[in-house]
């Protein structure tokens, strides 16, 4: 009987007055038995104790060999508990935006299980698209409750590598160019997916901003860069999402890999950050003991992968006792991972209070359309040609493969089997009615057809031709899944959209003037006919519900909210990752130096006076919306205060709409370059109607600092700033100057 049905059973039977004493005795022997049984709880397993005092104990009960097998995997996907203490295995899944197919014990294949198909929820750029720290906190509950209950302890993601180049084969697995704006959006999400008692596992922790060589690549970076751009969002994560399991990255940073990084794991992670959780590495990212022992790894996984079942022979398996053994590595350092291993499981594994999760639900559908919807931008709307109203046209032509195209699957790691998946083209028929809807290839990534010209050619005069008899086309196109586009452990080989897409663009612009073009992807890329285009979407790998959340979108029944997570140059040599040599991208004799240093993204269309094709935090609505009132509270500042920009904001249309206003910040003349502006505040507000708001956005003047090498420290200089209020980096609405004394 449980403890809460002994206490209703007794409740009832103090009602009973007459047995108000055997009541009390009752009583009091329950409450003994209780106190006894916990006293021969033995203390790593009593949850009376804190979770220090169990790991102590428990870490007492283990021996060298119990130890070291709990610093290294199992199987592919998890790593060593403790069986003779009854401390379950660690069980891992990827990824980011849904819970992977079951995987075989030791491979690669998918185990076939008839059990795991999940949810699939928007790529992290859509997310991070939506603006909304809230919906990230949705996003990461959903996720985390789906992993629960897949069995999972361990969720390898989120990723918030920094978008630098548009080449990068995982941009859509990550928040996009801004630092303040993945910081945002990581915490909530990390928290959402904690509160099911699962890890969630940052990654890959650092600088794994390219695939193309992504085993070996050294990243050579200021530390300035390495401060202001490529860590923040993993120290916010950390710090303020207090995330419990962190994934090192494949390539080297200044010489050392990444798992095996000193100043990454040891220095900055651990000392200076205080992460008390677990460094996991990347599968097949360590090749030296000594290293990965001292410099901070705490789990091995998938090395050797070549071999069968070769787990006793990781670097952090045999050759680790021995050196524990001969006393060249001191048991300390064993120590040290093994309490971390051991938090990990008393957060996780060993946690009872957990709850039991739940797996493709109408709620996570639910979260994954909300997140779709909210994260499309509209672009370019000239002619109004969006929305397009059901019974506004007769004949609608959709043209493009990725109308009809399975976008789940491929990407890499983050690959998913799902429980259902809608495409555009399926939803559009049903919203539009099949009578008025019909499609057509235009391209295909079919390596049996794009190959040849001759199929080129009639895919795309088939829809020239089908597009000349249509009242209006929708064209939905862009990148996909596979290698050299959107994938894991390759980089793009282009800036052009593939397959031919800009000619059958072009074309049909010629032929028909009402042509609406959406394109999916996770990366920016070329728009040669964007003169001829009125009517753009920008979308992304939108996940289960793709299909519906787009329709929703064209149609109108939701008003698009979305803004870029990262800019789009006109063309690719715009870009600070190639506006210089091959040594700043891809790197050259296995180094890449970041030259572009602090200046990504925005950052560097601002310092270079360059007028990227979209820019970061753009996405227009079918409503329009005003600001006013536009001012801060004070108009000096001191070092510890919070600047409060505050402002009216209106919806000046006729549909209810989302509007997301931007503060950046510039100081007027710093000791130390520089970007013109930073993305320090944001707010996402939705506005019915000729509604109005008052809204304040706070921002701490601390945020305000820079990063100085010369001191190894963060420092704000007194000087006068500029608080930008705008609605993207480039459309600034008010600057406000302000001091700080
Ligand atoms: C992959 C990825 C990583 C993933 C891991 C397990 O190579 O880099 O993100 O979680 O291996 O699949």
């Amino acid at each position: 009987m449980s403890i809460a049905e002994r206490k209703i059973s007794v409740e009832l039977f103090y009602q009973e007055k007459r047995h108000r004493l055997t009541y009390i005795i009752v009583f009091f022997a329950v409450f003994f038995v209780d106190v006894y049984s916990q006293i021969n709880i033995p203390i790593y397993l009593n949850e009376t104790k804190t979770i220090e005092e169990r790991i102590e104990h428990a870490l007492s009960l283990m021996s060298i060999e119990e130890k070291v097998a709990m610093c290294h995997a199992q199987s592919r996907f998890s790593s060593n508990g403790n069986p003779e203490l009854g401390i379950p295995e660690l069980k891992m899944s990827d990824g980011p935006h849904g819970i992977r197919m079951e995987i075989k014990w030791d491979s690669w294949e998918q185990a076939d299980w008839t059990n795991d198909s999940c949810t699939a929820f928007p790529a992290l750029t859509c997310l991070a698209a939506s603006f909304n720290p809230d919906l990230s906190f949705s996003y990461g509950k959903a996720l985390g409750e789906e992993a629960r209950y897949r069995g999972k302890d361990v969720l390898l993601g989120p990723g918030v590598n920094i978008y630098r180049t548009p080449m990068n084969g995982r941009n859509f697995e990550y928040m996009g160019e801004d630092p303040y704006l993945s910081s945002r959006l990581v915490v909530p999400y990390i928290k959402g997916i904690q509160m099911n008692g699962v890890a969630a596992c940052l990654k890959h922790f650092a600088l794994n901003n390219q695939e193309d060589k992504r085993l070996t690549i050294n990243v050579e970076v200021s530390d300035r860069a390495l401060h202001e751009i490529y860590l923040p969002a993993f120290k916010t994560g950390v710090q303020e999402g207090k995330v419990w399991s962190i994934m090192g990255a494949y390539n080297k940073f200044r010489g050392d890999y990444c798992n095996q990084n000193d100043l990454l794991l040891n220095q900055i992670l651990k000392k200076n950050w205080g992460f008390d959780g677990a460094v996991i590495s990347d599968w097949g990212s360590v090749n030296n003991t000594k290293k990965a022992a001292l410099n901070g790894l705490d789990i091995e996984m998938g090395s050797l992968t070549q071999y069968k079942n070769a787990y006793n022979n990781f670097y952090l398996a045999e050759p680790f006792l021995n050196m524990l053994r001969s006393g060249e590595i001191p048991v300390e350092v064993l120590d040290d991972k093994v309490r971390r291993i051991l938090r990990l499981h008393f957060r996780t594994s060993m946690n009872r209070n957990r709850p039991f999760g739940s797996f493709s639900t109408k709620e996570h559908f639910a979260v994954s359309q909300q997140i779709a919807e909210e994260g499309v931008v509209l672009l370019k709307n000239k002619t109004n040609l969006f929305p397009i109203k059901k019974g506004q046209y007769k004949k609608i032509l959709i043209v493009g493969e990725n109308a009809t195209k399975i976008l789940t699957v491929g990407g890499g790691s983050s690959e998913l089997k799902v429980k259902k998946e809608i495409t555009p083209l399926k939803a559009l028929s049903n919203k539009y009615g099949k009578d008025v809807i019909s499609h057509t290839l235009g391209y295909s990534s079919d390596p049996a057809l794009c190959q040849k010209a001759s199929t080129q050619d009639s895919l795309i005069s088939k829809a020239v031709e089908m597009a000349g008899l249509a009242d209006v086309v929708i064209y939905i196109g862009g990148l996909n899944k596979d290698k050299n586009q959107d994938t894991e452990a390759a980089d793009r080989l282009s800036y052009d959209l593939p397959f031919n897409q800009n000619r059958l663009i072009e074309s049909l612009l010629s032929i028909n003037k009402k042509v609406g073009i959406v394109l999916i992807s996770g990366n920016a890329y070329a728009m040669p006919w964007i003169n001829k285009a009125s009517s753009i979407i920008q979308s992304w790998y939108l996940g289960s519900v793709a299909g519906d959340a787009l329709a929703n979108i064209i149609s109108g029944e939701v008003n698009p909210s979305g803004k870029l997570p990262f800019s789009f140059p006109v063309k690719l040599e715009d870009s600070g990752a190639h506006a210089h040599d091959e040594s700043s991208y891809p790197g050259v004799n296995g180094t890449v130096t970041y030259k572009d240093d602090i200046l990504v993204g925005y950052r560097w269309f601002d310092a270079k006076r360059i007028k990227p094709q979209f820019p970061f935090g753009h996405g227009l609505s079918y409503t329009n919306f005003g600001l006013s009132n536009v001012k801060t509270n004070k108009k000096e500042y001191g070092v510890n205060d919070t600047i409060k920009v505050l402002f009216d904001i209106k919806n000046l249309g006729y549909l209810l709409g989302s509007e997301v206003v931007q503060i950046y910040v510039s100081q007027e003349s710093p000791s130390l370059m520089r970007p013109i502006k930073e993305l320090k505040g944001f707010k996402k507000v939705s506005l019915s109607p000729k509604e109005s708001q008052k809204i304040c956005i706070e921002i701490p003047t601390k945020s305000l600092a820079f990063y100085d090498d010369g001191k190894n420290g963060w420092v704000l200089e007194k000087d006068k700033y500029y608080v930008h209020v705008a609605f993207s980096s480039e459309n600034v609405i008010k600057s406000i100057p302000i001091s700080i004394e």
